[in-house]
């Protein structure tokens, strides 16, 4: 086996991943409908609910795709006539509107700022101006796009008030950031693979609350492969997706998995923001900012602003940092230049220092905080 070269990603995932997750995908090639393969699954499933709820009551439903399919799939199986409230206050709550528009759902937008706490007292007004009772509540637990963190647990206290179903995005939070999905009252949860799980790429999932699954057994479908209702039922009938699953990302899955259970989920995002708080000091030390406050951001994704110099262009820095094995993201804010600095998966506090060293030489190089960084 050839040495494996590693990056460092500081792209909001998909992850660095560790040699013996990657390895993991090389196994014996074997068809996915075997019992083994289904046990394996099964693990997966049952493992991935243990680190949120309770797998007596709540189960995961696995998907071949990317984070969305998981996010498609719930909005879309879940919606019934009665309105859903989203929230959009990033690029994922937006995609979750353009989800609901696509299929023609009958829901309303709250929308709020992308870099600050949302206002709960105005989200409540909206609730109770609306003059329509509410179903479901969908919101992203942590926006990608900038770093904020929203408060899933005073949203799921409102949604408990007015008895709303809640519905989490929690792609890039999972598996970093505590959950407990019945104290939280959250019914439906959605995320994938490649993020703090620190997999590959490939899988998507959803996890839910049984009953709740159960109810959607006579909703009319909206659609054939992402349907939740089909996949929960024929996974649990026997053991296996309806379609092909990915299954040497199933395989690298599972030992991330295990990896996680190893680290557990506490420290793993006490590693996450120890790299954070280093990344924060080293940019102040070289005269950059960030949007997000600290009292609602959540340590694992920086949308930092672009330095105002006429000889900064993203792409160059992208390029200088790629060519020293280090993947740095563009920004996604409309309002705002910036771009985005992701410490999750196998990294720790000196991939963030060999960052932070790089990106004061590509500073000076362009001229840019010479004062700040020179000395
Ligand atoms: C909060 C959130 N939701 C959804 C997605 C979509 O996931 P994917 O790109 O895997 O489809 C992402 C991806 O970054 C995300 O951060």
């Amino acid at each position: 086996m050839k040495d494996i070269k590693r990056m460092i990603l500081l792209n909001p995932g998909p992850a660095t991943t560790t040699n013996s997750v990657k390895l993991a995908q090389v196994v014996p090639d074997i068809c996915p409908r075997e019992p083994e393969f289904g046990q394996l699954m099964e693990n997966i499933s049952t493992e991935l609910t243990r680190f949120v709820a309770n797998p007596g009551h709540y189960t995961t439903v696995l998907f071949g795709g990317s984070g969305t399919a998981a996010v498609e799939s719930m909005i879309s199986s879940i919606a019934d006539h009665n309105k859903m409230v989203i929230i959009n206050n990033g690029a994922y709550g937006k995609r979750m509107c353009e989800i609901a528009k696509t299929y023609g759902l009958n829901y309303s937008e709250f929308t709020s700022s992308p870099c600050d706490a949302i206002d709960l007292d105005a989200l409540e007004r909206f609730i109770k101006a609306s003059g329509q009772t509410f179903s479901h509540l969908a919101v992203v637990h942590h926006e990608t796009t900038t770093g904020l963190l929203n408060d899933i647990r005073a949203i799921g206290e409102l949604c408990k008030r007015y008895r709303i179903d809640m519905i989490v995005d929690a792609m890039s939070s999972f598996a970093a950031i505590p959950i407990d999905m019945e104290k939280i009252n959250i019914s439906f949860l959605a995320s994938s693979s490649n993020k703090n799980l620190q997999g590959m790429a490939g899988v998507s999932f959803v996890i839910a609350e049984k009953n709740k699954l159960e109810r959607l057994k006579h909703r009319k479908a909206r659609n054939y492969y992402l349907n939740l209702y089909a996949q929960y039922r024929f996974f649990s009938m026997n053991r296996q997706f309806r379609f092909t699953p990915p299954v040497q990302t199933l395989y690298a899955l599972s030992q991330a998995i295990e990896e996680l259970k190893q680290e557990g989920i506490n420290n793993r995002y006490k590693r996450y923001a120890k790299c954070w708080k280093t990344l924060v000091a080293g940019i102040a030390r070289l005269g950059l900012t960030y949007v997000v406050p600290e009292s609602c951001h959540s340590k694992l994704v920086t949308a930092i602003v672009e330095p105002d110099h006429a000889q900064y262009n993203f792409q160059e820095m992208h390029d200088y940092f790629y060519a020293r094995g280090i993947t740095i993201y563009p920004g996604k804010l409309d309002q705002l230049n910036t771009f985005r600095i992701a410490n999750i998966g196998d990294i720790t506090c000196k991939d963030i220092e060999r960052f932070l060293e790089l990106l004061g030489s590509y500073l000076r190089g362009i001229g840019e905080s010479q004062r700040k960084v020179g000395s």
